[in-house]
């Protein structure tokens, strides 16, 4: 059986959607696959009380109570290594993550980014795409190297961008297709791990 890792932080929208698809389109039948935990940074994620309702593991480990980032990633790495994960898969993660823990997960560490990447890295994508005047919008998944929000592209979704789009009505545009695009792009690459 190959082993998903969640990490998130927040409300863990695209972490339901995979739990979704994973059950929906029998993963651990079709794919020999499931989700077998959710880590948080923040014990307030509201992804967590989402992923316990669907009987998944979901732990806490909370940056604030460590010293240094890699101190924090090693804890970090200790829980997801106790899953024995083929996949580790970031989800609304908002932590920089040490090149140790980066190179640990090398080809099996996937991230999925709002925006058409390598346009946009980092904060705020939806906010400059529309200051850009950008006439498209989006979402990347890729895989994740140490350079942030720089690793090789395995899928994206595009979105227009209308006249009178807030960063708001443009960031729920993009991820209603992130629900469907990360799902699509883990099972894709789980069946060449
Ligand atoms: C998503 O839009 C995701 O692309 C973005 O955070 C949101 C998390 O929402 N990720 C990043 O900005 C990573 N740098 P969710 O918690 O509801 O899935």
């Amino acid at each position: 059986m190959k082993n998903i890792v969640i990490l998130i932080s927040g409300g863990g929208s695209n972490m339901a959607a995979i739990v979704r698809e994973a059950q929906r389109g029998n993963w651990r039948e079709t794919l020999d696959a499931r989700v077998a935990a959710v880590i948080s940074n923040r014990a307030d994620a509201g992804g967590l009380a989402l992923a316990r309702e669907q009987k998944i593991a979901a732990e806490v480990v909370d940056h604030k109570g460590f010293e240094s980032r890699e101190a924090f990633d090693a804890a970090l790495a200790d829980a997801v290594d106790r899953h024995q994960p083929a996949l580790v898969v970031l989800a609304g993660f908002m932590r920089i993550l040490t090149p140790a823990f980066v190179g640990r997960y090398a080809g099996r560490l996937l991230n999925i980014h709002p925006s058409l990447l390598p346009a946009f890295p980092g904060l705020h994508t939806h906010r400059r795409a529309i200051e850009a005047g950008c006439r498209v919008a989006g979402a990347t998944v890729h895989l994740v190297t140490p350079e942030l929000d720089h690793g090789p592209i395995l899928a994206q979704a595009a979105v227009p961008v209308l006249p009178g789009d807030s960063e708001e009505t443009l960031a729920a545009r993009v991820l209603t297709q992130e629900h469907l695009l990360y799902p699509r792009a883990i099972a894709g690459l789980l069946r060449t791990v």
